[in-house]
């Protein structure tokens, strides 16, 4: 006769499961997130999660030195807000933001190199026709004529290219961090003509720093690295049946062009930024002193998309 057992049933436990050292943990971890369906979501948590871990296992962190790393990423949210992106700067000062720059904006077959979008474009930038100027103001500072061709990667080039261009000031503040400046001050966009050309005025920007007031600030300080981009104006530069371009073009006067915070510079991107300090300028509208910058830029063949503005 069957008696009934008072003691409970023991669950079968697979050894698969359970964690014995250090390398149980990643493997429970993966086995754990296999079923994902979605396969590339499934292929890239599973190497993050790899190299997270290979990563712990290299520094080994003390359990407050884990709780500092936790407590930076928290902090980095809390500092997000409308007018200020702390995850976004964070990759930027990382090279993470270049990195991927780069690995998506190949140059094999000529075309002008990417560079980062930046927080500081802005939807509705003013339109205005070529030769005209984009400085909306009488802020001081030497005036800038820039020019140059659009062309496609077999050197043909493209009549009514679209350009879009926007930079800080001389004193290094876009229109939206200055109240000073007029709304969408140094800000425009220009079709380049049937020849693919394309010319604009505006005054020579200043480098600026990047917000130092969050947890990136603080890291930047610990690293004893200074917070500035080297003077530079973005460009984004777009025609049908292409990749849309989004770059930036520096001075090659700027002191600060080998150690940009973000390091953003790609040796392509720098442009001569030449003083002219006698005659009149390239247009017969005003008198040297003033600033020149010559710079073509090559667009792929492919699909044309246009960038998500990070702000109003
Ligand atoms: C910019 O060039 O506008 C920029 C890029 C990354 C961080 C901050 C500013
Ligand atoms: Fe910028």
């Amino acid at each position: 006769m069957e008696t009934q057992s008072t003691q409970p049933q023991r669950r079968s436990v697979s050894s698969l499961s359970l964690i014995e050292g250090e390398e149980s943990v990643t493997e429970v971890v993966l086995r754990a997130m296999a079923r994902t369906e979605d396969v590339r979501l499934r292929t890239v948590v599973a190497s993050l999660v790899s190299h997270l871990h290979d990563f712990l296992r290299e520094v080994r962190p003390s359990d407050e030195e884990f709780e500092q790393g936790l407590a930076f990423i928290a902090a980095l949210g809390h500092a997000t807000h409308a007018t200020n992106n702390e995850v976004v700067l964070a990759a930027d000062v990382l090279g993470l933001s270049t990195l991927v720059t780069t690995m998506n904006n190949s140059t094999q077959d000529g075309r002008t190199p990417g560079a980062l979008l930046g927080p500081f474009y802005r939807p509705n930038a003013p339109r205005y026709q070529c030769g005209d100027c984009v400085v909306q103001d009488d802020s001081p500072g030497l005036p800038l004529f820039v020019s140059g061709t659009v062309r496609t990667t077999d050197g043909t080039v493209l009549p009514n290219a679209m350009v879009e261009i926007w930079q800080a000031s001389p004193i290094g503040l876009y229109d939206n961090q200055d109240p000073r400046q007029p709304d969408r001050n140094l800000r425009g966009m220009f079709h380049a003509d049937a020849e693919g050309n394309y010319h604009f005025r505006t005054v020579r920007p200043a480098g600026y720093p990047v917000p130092i007031d969050g947890p990136v600030g603080k890291l930047l300080a610990a690293q004893h690295r200074h917070p500035y981009r080297p003077a530079h104006i973005h460009f984004i530069v777009a025609a049908p049946g292409h990749r849309t371009l989004v770059t930036q073009v520096f001075a090659d006067d700027s002191e600060i062009l080998e150690s940009d915070v973000t390091f953003g510079v790609h040796r392509q991107l720098v442009g001569a930024f030449q003083l002219v300090e006698t005659g009149p300028g390239p247009w017969g509208d005003l008198q040297a002193p003033f600033y020149t910058l010559q710079f073509d830029f090559t667009l792929e063949p492919g699909e044309q998309t246009f960038p998500t503005p990070p702000i109003d």
